[in-house]
């Protein structure tokens, strides 16, 4: 071989020693930064875990907080507000009675005609309509405002056989879905904002006073009859269905429950012993902590960060409004601390929020071979165009962890509930039915959230207990709810024979 030969044989060589070194250093590289990765992803999953003894623990936390509640105002974070709900529909109901439901980032306006325990439910209407988000954190006025027109709209559209009779005054059930103290069935005064609304001038206010200023500013006479939480109308449209509703829970982008308690059993009741002997509580159980709920660095930096710190905390990794939150937070961080998507973090997945529920239940419930819904939707939403099968079965997993983790503690909450009423033992005598029912986007439509926390109930219950625990969806019973409460509260009760009372 010549020199030029040789020559040439070594630099070559040379050349591929080197290619291979940096393919060597670049799969080192990557191989340092997958492991970083699944590191990150561990130790969520460890501190996320839930195992069943963990649960107990929420469940005895949960009652024991019940109890503080209803023994004092202020006795517990869990705020067990009074609803004066002392009765729940019969079927009796009868009239056409409007209802107004506001709670998120959509209202609804209803008109239902309730027939009696012949018609039942005769004939409903309803619009939904959004609120621009400005309104979320402005003035009252300016939110009841909107409000109040667009239910005047909605009057307005009344059809044969769809009105008052002539001389009355309509009426209204108002569903108003965050903490309210109520001073009687048809007032109260707001605590607090929720799910990010913030509006302070309205803050200590009575929201019936404020949505009927509201109402006679838009020209319309109207009398709010009953004022709910949703979980109180979800709860009383659920016992006109069936009668063994005994407890209602939203999982929706908040969430909460309200059950049945007997009177005697609230100390800080001061009122007169209802007839039935039962009250209605609104548990507001989205401000629900304790030591034993297993949160994260990510949940503490959500909390910090957001409208109403050290607030909602069992809300923050439950409902809908934070799931979805709480993943763009885990991936921020694998982009950050271990290049998961590449050399620079995407500039979208630095946006509090970007990643809704919706999109990750449609991730997590992806089942196509190449993971392909969870492609599109890193795609669409976080501009990440190229993300391997392996990365995509690592965000399915972090999706998994996130909503177990909600849904069973979710299902703690239930059973909490459940213990309270000493309905989590068979009781040989008395084989008594359970139903909760329950309602929120969240349940309906993140299938795996809701098998999940429907399994987790009977995995602390047992399955002998759980024979008699029956999980219903309440569909839309809170509007329902509201108008068959402003029925059972209306002015003309008693004067119009036709209508019989509960
Ligand atoms: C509110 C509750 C409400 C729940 C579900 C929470 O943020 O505080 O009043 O029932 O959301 O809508």
């Amino acid at each position: 071989m010549g020199k030029v030969a040789v020559g040439a044989a070594v630099i070559c060589a040379a050349a591929v020693c080197a290619a291979a070194a940096l393919v060597v250093r670049h799969r080192m590289k990557c191989s340092g930064r997958w492991a970083r990765a699944m590191a990150i992803l561990k130790d969520m999953e460890e501190k996320c875990g839930t195992p069943t003894g963990k649960l107990r623990q929420v469940v005895d936390a949960m009652t024991v907080e019940m109890h503080a509640g209803l023994a004092s105002e202020g006795g517990s974070k869990l705020k067990m507000l009074i609803s004066y709900v002392d009765n729940l529909p019969t079927g009796d109901e009868k009239g056409l009675f409007y209802a107004l439901d506001l709670g998120g980032t959509n209202f609804r306006v209803i008109r239902v005609l309730l027939g009696g325990k012949e018609g039942r439910v005769v004939k409903q209407e309803f619009e939904e309509v959004s609120i621009p988000p400005h309104l979320m954190t402005g003035s009252s006025d300016d939110l009841f405002d909107y409000i109040a027109a667009a239910l005047a709209k909605f009057v307005a559209t009344e059809g044969e056989g769809l009105h008052v009779s002539p001389g009355r005054q309509r009426e209204l059930g108002f569903t108003f879905s965050f903490p309210v103290r109520q001073t009687s069935i048809s007032s109260g005064n707001l605590i607090k904002w929720t799910k990010g609304f913030s509006i302070e001038d309205s803050v200590g206010q009575d929201v019936v006073a404020e949505l009927t200023k509201a109402m006679e500013r838009a020209g319309l006479d109207m009398r709010v009859a009953a004022l709910v939480n949703d979980t109180i109308g979800t709860l009383a449209g659920g016992r006109y269905s069936n009668q063994d509703v005994i407890a209602a829970v939203i999982l929706g982008t908040g969430t909460n429950a309200a059950y049945v308690e007997r009177a005697y059993a609230i100390p800080k009741w001061h009122g007169l012993l209802p007839k039935s002997g039962e009250m209605v509580i609104n548990m507001e159980w989205g401000n629900f902590r304790s030591s034993h709920l297993p949160l994260t660095e990510y949940d503490q930096a959500l909390d910090a960060e957001s409208l109403n710190p050290g607030e909602q905390i069992f809300e923050k990794v439950i409902s809908g409004m934070y799931l979805g939150e709480i993943v763009r937070r885990v991936l921020c961080h694998m982009a950050e601390e271990a290049a998961f998507f590449g050399d620079t973090v995407p500039p979208k997945l630095k946006i509090p929020f970007i990643l809704r529920t919706p999109d990750m239940s449609a991730m997590h419930h992806d089942t196509s071979s190449d993971l392909r819904v969870v492609g599109n939707k890193l795609k669409d939403i976080l501009e990440i165009p190229n993300t391997s099968l392996k990365m995509r079965e690592v965000i399915v997993e972090l999706c998994d962890i996130v909503a177990t983790r909600g849904a069973r503690l979710s299902a703690a909450g239930i059973v909490g509930i459940l213990k309270k009423l000493g309905r989590d033992t068979v009781k040989d005598v008395e084989k008594q039915k359970s139903v909760i029912a329950l309602d929120g986007g969240l349940y309906e439509h993140y299938t795996k959230f809701s098998t999940c926390m429907e399994n987790t109930v009977k995995e602390i219950l047992g399955e002998e207990v759980s024979e008699n625990i029956v999980i219903e969806h309440s569909n839309d019973g809170s509007g329902i709810g509201a108008a068959l409460l402003a029925a059972s509260h209306s002015q003309y009760l008693g004067i119009d024979e036709s209508f019989s009372t509960f």
